[in-house]
């Protein structure tokens, strides 16, 4: 099924603006996140201090109306080359139209310019729809012994009964080395960077 298909072909009536998260976007985001995530608690993971620290590889959309989606990412500081996906939402609303994907792009863009060439992220194995998201944005389920409904997990990843769906990404994996230099290139000019 198509993003198209899911959002019951609702046509995209307004372009979307990705720019960088702010530290004033934290209170929206907390006021919002639990419900996004269908009623789960998600707010404590989330702390204010990604928003402060994390700035420059986390991003907005903004599409009729502020904060349509968000994503949350940093570079490792303990895996030269990888990068790591935090949290992504879109409000229900605006799903299925690409802004996951163009969120997720923007932070491809970012990691590379970056150096990083692994991208990777967690997802709880109850979250179907994240695991769908992933695997259509080129991310791999890292193999483990564990599966829940098929899918394999990381068996108390997390804690004790908190298993995980592990991803990664290899960014540019079937491009040349120019093109990957070519797009190292820093992110400019997109809007909530300092002037
Ligand atoms: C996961 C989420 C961010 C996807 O955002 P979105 O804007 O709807 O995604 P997009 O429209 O950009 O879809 C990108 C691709 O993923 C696919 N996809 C997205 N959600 C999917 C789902 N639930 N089931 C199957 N495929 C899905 C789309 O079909 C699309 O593929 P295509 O471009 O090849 O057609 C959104 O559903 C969400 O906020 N969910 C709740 C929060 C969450 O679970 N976040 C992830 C864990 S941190």
């Amino acid at each position: 099924m198509t993003a198209a298909d899911r959002a019951g072909a609702r046509p995209v009536t307004t372009a979307a603006t990705i720019r960088r998260l702010r530290p004033s976007d934290y209170g929206t985001v907390i006021a919002v996140i639990d419900e996004w995530w269908g009623g789960r608690p998600m707010s404590d993971m989330l702390p204010r201090l990604f928003f402060e620290h994390f700035a420059d590889t986390s991003f907005a959309a903004d599409r009729a109306g502020p904060l349509a989606g968000f994503l949350v990412g940093f570079l490792s500081q303990s895996q030269p080359g990888e990068a790591y996906i935090h949290f992504v939402g879109v409000r229900p609303g605006q799903r299925g139209q690409g802004l996951g994907r163009r969120l997720y792009e923007a932070f491809f863009e970012a990691a590379s310019a970056r150096g990083c060439t692994v991208v990777r992220a967690v997802t709880a194995p109850v979250n179907t729809g994240s695991v769908a998201f992933h695997r259509r944005m080129g991310f791999s389920v890292e193999p483990r012994q564990a599966a829940r409904d098929g899918i394999p997990v990381a068996a108390d990843y997390d804690g004790p009964g908190r298993d995980r769906v592990r991803f990664v990404k290899h960014l540019h994996a079937d491009e040349g080395d120019g093109l990957l230099r070519e797009r190292a290139m820093p992110l400019r000019g997109l809007p909530g960077d300092p002037a």
